[in-house]
């Protein structure tokens, strides 16, 4: 089970750290796979644009090779079921355990004004979100450890007070470490909050790709045989391993190593890759998006694949509490 939160478009980053890792588990598991829209709220109270959002996230997974018919694609705000089981595990989360928790007070940094009620039981909600199906294996990058651990406090606490009815969940990635994509002008991976041009959308377009990657930063290039590489350097070579033919990426280190590597070249190569990678995802992403009634069916059958699980659940969430009288 795992969760998405349709707050922008999706990037080359979210492709490697999350959705492929998806796509490979959905043949060998049963497999939830969510759209954070009510976790949204908390950051995005404005709704107008939330519509378009979870609808593209949706037809990007899609076109990413997730399949609907294999697992249940849905979202948050269709499964009311987990808005009950979010109330009793309220009463097991702790005020002060939620106030110190990182993403919350990071939370609290950004938005002041707004520090609601719902950012601070962020991780209850997605604690509900994946113990619903009673999931034990939860895909998720690094930032989303600390989130998991708080969900098996609350599993345990649950059990151990009610009865054993969940497994305890862990992140899970393959045993691999998962790819790292780095951004376009040195400063970490590639993420939607900094410089747009240091990162790739999975909806930008040819000549957009081909921009970016030709405005990568570099520097002044080797002067030393086999000299160690800069950050900049080893990121681009990091990129084209995961995008360009491996032999072709032997050569560029060849001629990095002997400095007669040339930068325009190497960038060059990477984008025509890059763009190659991305151009089928996009027009798929945009002829999904074109067909509303197909977009309409998924989610309904989605929601109902989640809302069978969710309702055996709860049946014995509510009999292991104690909240049945007659
Ligand atoms: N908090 C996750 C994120 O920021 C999104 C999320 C919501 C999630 N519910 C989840 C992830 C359940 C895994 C499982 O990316």
């Amino acid at each position: 089970m795992s969760g998405i939160r349709p707050t922008g478009f999706l990037h080359l980053g979210n492709y490697f750290g999350a959705v492929k890792n998806y796509v490979r588990m959905q043949d060998e598991y049963d497999c939830f796979f969510m759209v954070a829209d009510l976790h949204s709220l908390t950051t995005h109270p404005d709704t107008r644009e939330l519509k378009q959002h979870v609808r593209r996230v949706l037809a990007e997974n899609i076109a990413c090779g997730l399949d609907p018919e294999k697992v249940a694609l849905y979202c948050q705000s269709h499964v009311h079921e987990t808005g009950e089981l979010y109330l009793y595990l309220n009463m097991l989360a702790y005020k002060g355990e939620l106030e110190k928790t990182p993403t919350f007070k990071e939370k609290v940094r950004l938005q002041p004004d707004n520090v609601n009620a719902g950012l601070l039981t962020y991780p209850v909600l997605q604690t509900a979100d994946i113990i619903i199906h009673r999931a034990k294996l939860v895909p998720v990058g690094k930032d989303q450890e600390q989130h998991l651990e708080m969900a098996r406090n609350f599993v345990n606490r649950f059990n151990h007070r009610y009865g054993e009815v969940f497994p305890e969940p862990f992140a899970f990635n393959f045993g691999e470490t998962l790819a790292k994509v780095p951004s376009l002008d040195g400063s970490g991976k590639m993420s939607k909050s900094e410089n747009q041009m240091a990162t790739v959308y999975l909806s930008d377009d040819d000549d957009r790709i081909r921009k970016k990657i030709m405005g990568a930063t570099t520097d002044q290039g080797p002067t030393k045989l086999n000299s160690p590489k800069s950050v900049y350097i080893e990121n681009l070579f990091l990129l084209m391993r995961l995008f360009s033919d491996p032999t072709i990426v032997d050569q560029f280190e060849i001629e990095y190593n002997n400095c007669t590597v040339r930068y325009g070249d190497l960038k060059k190569q990477l984008a025509e890759d890059v763009v190659a990678f991305v151009r089928p995802i996009r027009e798929k992403t945009n002829a999904i998006l074109e067909d509303e009634k197909y977009l309409a069916d998924i989610m309904e059958k989605g929601a109902e694949k989640a809302r069978n699980s969710a309702r055996q659940t709860m049946q014995l969430v509510r009999e292991a509490i104690g909240l049945q009288y007659y």
